[in-house]
This record gives C-alpha cells, structure tokens and sequence, in this order.
C-alpha cells in the first residue's frame, strides 16, 4: 500500500506522517516512511543541490525540475518499489502532486510535459491513497512562521510569497478534482491530535485499522470552504498509470 502526503508547506504533513508511522507500526504494518526530494544516499546528493541553490535564482526551472524526478526515479527503484513488492506500506512525504503543484500550477511549467517525465522518473507509479491535509495558504505560512525564531521577519517575506502559495493551493485543487478517487482531502484546520484521528479514520477501511471514535459535532465555519471527503470503504485501486 502506497500512501502519499501533500498538501501546502506548513499544513503538517511531517508531523502527521511521525504519528501515523508509529501507530501502523503499532497495528503490526511493516512501514517505510520517505520523503521527497531525498530518501536514497543519491537522491541525499540531489536534495543538497536543490536546498543549496534554493534561495539564488542560478538554477533554470527545467534543471530544478529534472533534479527533483532524478531524486524520484531512484527513490522509486531502490527503496519504493521494493518495498511495496515485499508486501509493506510506504508513506512519502510529497510526491508526484507536488511537482504538479509546484513546477506546473506554482511556476508555470508546461503540465504535459510534466507528466511526461514524472511518468518517465515513477515507471507510471501513482500513489494508492494521497491524503491532502487542507489548510489555507495564508494559515500554513502562519504556522511556519511561528515555528522559526525570527516569525515577524519571516511572516513578511513569506506575505510577498503569498501569492505563489495560491497559485499552489489552487493547483492541487484541479489535482484533487481530476482525481477523486485516489485524493483523501483532510481538514487540517485542527489541533495535531484532531488531524491524526481523522486520517486514521480515513485510512481505516484500507489497512484494516479500528475506526477511531467519531469526533463531536462542532460549529460550521463559516469563511471556509474547506471539506473532509467521505471515507472510502472501496479496495484501494491497483491500476498505475496517470
Ligand atoms: N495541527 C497543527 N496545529 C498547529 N500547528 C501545527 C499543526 N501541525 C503542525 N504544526 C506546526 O506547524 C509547523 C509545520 O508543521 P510540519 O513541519 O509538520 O508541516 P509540513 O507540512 O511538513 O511543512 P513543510 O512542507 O514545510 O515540510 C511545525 O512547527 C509544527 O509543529
Ligand atoms: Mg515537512
């Protein structure tokens, strides 16, 4: 069972995945627990590369793009595809859809041609489930402003980013909408224990887990138009090719 994370930078999707492990290990699921761009002592290499030029514009978006599918192709050949073969669960954090997002709806990259390579770099490999953690842009630039040292700073450039991160949000909406089947959107508008209940829940008729109590009734809000998607009690799918 492959399980994929996306969602904006800062809507929790590190902090979820370190819960999540731990309690499917829990359960007795053998859980390989990666994350993009990295995972593989080449894809380490191609990850220093990307972070070292992240903040100079030098690097072409084409060669950004190229080094991120070079970091996912191996990731996917030495450690994924085993480990799914041996029968286990692999939890990624970001995946293909954060290329889309990103490099396609963010930065205007061609998304034919995405597709092409990401295809090209996965082997055509998609994701069984990917769990969408749903928070604003705004709200998750918020949050990581809050986590760093220097928040009002940061909470400034991060306002001028603000509409890049749109971009983004709105992108994995079309993403979401054109794959409704494999997308489990979660609101994660809620406190860490609120959000890890209900991706157990959603992830329950998958792995066989208990279905945690429901939560109480609470309030409509009424800015938002975030959703939690019904919970699929449908096999998770088995075919691989976007
Ligand atoms: N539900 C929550 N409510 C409030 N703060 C949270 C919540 N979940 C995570 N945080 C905090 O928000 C910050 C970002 O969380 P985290 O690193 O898990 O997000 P992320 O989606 O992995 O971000 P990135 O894409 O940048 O890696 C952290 O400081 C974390 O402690
Ligand atoms: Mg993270």
């Amino acid at each position: 069972m492959f399980i994929t994370f996306e969602g904006m930078d800062g809507s929790g999707k590190t902090t979820q995945i370190a819960e999540l492990t731990a309690y499917l290990r829990q359960h007795h699921h053998r859980v390989l627990t990666t994350r993009e761009p990295g995972g593989t002592a080449i894809g380490d290499q191609i990850r220093a590369v990307l972070l070292d030029n992240k903040e100079s514009a030098e690097m072409h978006p084409h060669a950004e793009l190229l080094l991120f599918c070079a970091s996912r192709a191996q990731l996917v050949g030495q450690v994924i595809l085993p480990h799914l073969q041996a029968g286990g669960v692999v939890i990624c954090d970001r995946f293909i859809d954060s290329t889309y997002a990103y490099q396609g709806y963010g930065h205007g990259l061609n998304l034919d041609t995405l597709r092409h390579i990401i295809t090209f770099a996965t082997g055509g490999l998609l994701p069984d489930v990917t769990i969408f953690l749903d928070i604003s842009p705004r709200k998750a630039l918020e949050r990581r402003a809050k986590a760093t040292l220097f928040g009002d700073e940061y909470n400034r450039l991060d306002d001028m980013a603000l509409p890049f991160h749109e971009k983004v949000y709105a992108g994995y909406q079309n993403l979401i909408l054109a794959q409704p089947d494999r997308f489990i959107v979660v609101d994660a508008d809620a406190t860490p224990d609120v959000v890890q209940t209900r991706i157990r829940a959603a992830l329950a008729p998958y792995l066989q887990l208990p279905m945690p109590p429901s939560e109480p009734p609470r309030a409509p809000k009424s800015s938002s138009k975030q959703k939690t998607a019904p919970i699929k009690k449908k096999a998770p799918r088995k075919d691989n090719l976007s």
